[in-house]
């Protein structure tokens, strides 16, 4: 596997195997990899005759109050990781490499970004949104691949690249989970064994609404209610548990009529976790 770290070997590596012909696939990331970031490195490695994942924890996405110097950074078992997932390409440059002085642009998607996720940390989506730009033109790949984990990131990318005419294909991945139903998450491992103990009741809350509103579409407000209340005796500060269109993200307060997803973010102690699920 090679490893750039600047965006000039980037795309002169990129340029040798699209002389070759080779489509690419591109795998953001912030590091601290786990399965869930491996489902999406064998997505691309089975659709694309070449594979780069990038590695940055992205400043941009991350507010003064949140936790961009304690996100976990493990640069050599993750480059281990991405080897062996058949990675051909990992991209992992500093700081001042993707955002040197005088950098001044915030790409932004409005009205997706205002909600959910959005409401709750400022700026987040556009430090996403900034930084996905940039590696999808640094790259130029034939697809990029995104989790379904971070449902509204997946849908304001989905915007982005339509709006401004990215020739990329999008490609969203189930959530990946452990066997007791937590989505896997590099913020797991703040959680202290008790909190990992109680952090499975989130998918499992999503779960039982999901199912029940599927059986019972006018059930929402009364589902919604009962999730936050068991959420709250398990532990969880809940910031917020709705249930949104899953194309628009438009709310759904009393009865499911298009395709719909369940939404959940909660702190348990200081871990911020969420998660989302269809309602089938
Ligand atoms: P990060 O949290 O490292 O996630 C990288 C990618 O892995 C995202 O597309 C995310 O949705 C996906 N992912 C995380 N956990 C997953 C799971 N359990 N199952 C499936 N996919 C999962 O998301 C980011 O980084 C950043 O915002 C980024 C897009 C790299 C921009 O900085």
């Amino acid at each position: 596997m090679e490893i750039a770290r600047i965006i000039a070997e980037l795309r002169r590596q990129i340029g040798v195997w699209r002389k070759a012909g080779e489509s690419v696939g591109l795998v953001p990331t912030m590091g601290a990899l786990h399965e869930g970031h491996m489902a999406l490195a064998r997505a691309a490695r089975a659709e694309c005759g070449r594979v780069v994942a990038s590695i940055f924890v992205n400043p941009k996405q991350f507010a003064p109050s949140e936790d961009l110097t304690s996100y976990p950074r493990r640069e050599a078992p993750d480059l281990a990781m991405l080897a062996s997932a058949g990675v051909d390409l990992a991209f992992v440059p500093s700081v001042d490499e993707i955002y040197p002085a005088g950098f001044a642009t915030v790409v932004s998607v409005t009205g997706l970004t205002d909600v959910l996720c959005g409401a709750h940390r400022a700026g987040h989506l556009d430090g996403v949104a900034t930084v996905v730009t940039k590696l999808l033109l640094q790259s130029l790949p034939d697809a990029v691949y995104f989790g379904e984990k971070d449902y509204q990131q997946l849908l304001v990318i989905r915007r982005l690249v339509a709006d401004l005419d990215i020739p990329v294909r999008i490609v969203g991945v189930p959530t990946v989970r452990q066997a007791d139903g937590l989505a896997l998450s590099s913020r797991n491992a703040y959680l202290s064994p008790e909190e990992r103990r109680i952090a499975p009741n989130l998918a499992r809350v999503l779960q039982s609404i999901a199912d029940a509103v599927a059986m019972q579409p006018k059930a929402v407000a009364a589902e919604l209610a009962r999730g936050v209340g068991e959420l709250q005796s398990a532990g969880f500060e809940v910031e917020y548990l709705e249930i949104r269109g899953a194309e628009t993200l438009a709310p759904t307060s009393d009865e499911v009529t298009a395709p719909s997803r369940v939404f959940v973010a909660a702190r348990l102690g200081g871990t911020r976790l969420i998660d989302n699920m269809p309602i089938a």
